[in-house]
């Protein structure tokens, strides 16, 4: 059985986290630093990446440092990559979480060439470099893992724009062939498929607050009594990175409330139909 501290369950690893500036990268920032890890944060929003980075080294037991990365740009991501071993000597962790909405393009019809461009650019193409040069250092220290954030447009249809969906589709596939390409040098690569959370992409996107989002998020969740957050996401991405998660491979973790397994629209219906309503098959 593994000895686990389980206040440091990330104690002298090295991560990279992409996206780490705000929403679900943020708090993943925040929670894998609390357990010990040495952290890159990645993001293109260099203020606030700034700025988390010193409220974090504020506090002396925490290593974290910022660097500028554009995940569409390879040689940013080359880039970040070689600090991790210039200044740490090792990455462990690269979690790839930097990801956009893009427009809405629900109708084939709205279908926009640069829209789509610019969501693949960021969550495909961004996912794959990310993974290339995580991989590039990895290898050959035969370890490491590597994580994703694809979303439950994953596995649930019709709920996200076209692009989006597809895009993150197409993380769950690259997982697949990672885990096993990587798989021989000791090195797992799963994702996390979260449901909505109420971080900046999605109160900007609804141009809803917060408040409002919890509120129809937890109406319409399966799993009661649960208020959904970034922290939810965070602590499957720990488990993940962490040696409790060692034979996990190839994984698509979907963090939903149980959201996805269910469509409650036709019991839903009976019920708003017949006052009386008929028995369900
Ligand atoms: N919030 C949700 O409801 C939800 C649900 C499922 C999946 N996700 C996924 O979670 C991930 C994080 O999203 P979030 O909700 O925390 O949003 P967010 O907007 O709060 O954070 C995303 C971060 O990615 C950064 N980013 C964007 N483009 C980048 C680029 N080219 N290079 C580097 N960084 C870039 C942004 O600056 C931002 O800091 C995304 O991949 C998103 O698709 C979010």
């Amino acid at each position: 059985m593994m000895n686990v501290d389980f206040s440091k369950r990330l104690e002298g690893k090295v991560a990279i986290i992409t996206g780490g500036a705000s929403g679900i990268g943020e708090t993943t920032v925040r929670l894998f630093a609390k357990h010990g890890a040495k952290i890159l944060i990645a993001d293109v929003q260099d203020a606030l990446g700034i700025s988390l980075c010193n409220d974090l080294v504020s506090d002396q037991s925490f290593e974290t440092v910022f660097v500028h990365c554009d995940v569409t740009k390879e040689a940013d991501v080359k880039n970040v990559v070689d600090i991790a071993i210039t200044k740490f000597g090792k990455l462990d962790i690269m979690f790839s979480n930097a990801g956009i909405p893009g427009n809405p393009d629900f109708s084939i019809l709205d279908f926009d060439k640069e829209n789509y461009t610019r969501v693949f650019d960021v969550n495909v193409l961004g996912s794959f470099l990310v993974a290339k040069h995580a991989a590039r250092v990895m290898i050959p220290e035969k370890s490491g893992v590597i994580l994703f954030t694809s979303s439950t447009a994953s596995v649930c249809a019709g709920v996200t724009p076209n692009s989006y969906t597809v895009s993150k589709h197409a993380i769950v596939g690259l997982i697949k062939n990672l885990c096993v390409e990587l798989g021989q040098y000791g090195i797992r690569v799963n994702c996390i498929s979260p449901s909505s959370v109420a971080t900046p992409m999605l109160t900007s996107v609804t141009g809803l607050d917060k408040t409002v989002l919890d509120d129809v998020m937890c109406a319409s969740s399966v799993l009661k009594e649960v208020n959904p957050s970034a922290d939810d996401v965070a602590q499957a991405a720990l488990y993940l990175a962490s040696g409790e998660s060692k034979f996990v491979n190839g994984l698509n973790l979907v963090v939903d409330g149980g959201y996805s397994t269910t469509n409650q629209d036709y019991r839903r219906l009976l019920q708003q139909r017949f006052e009386n309503p008929p028995p369900l098959l």
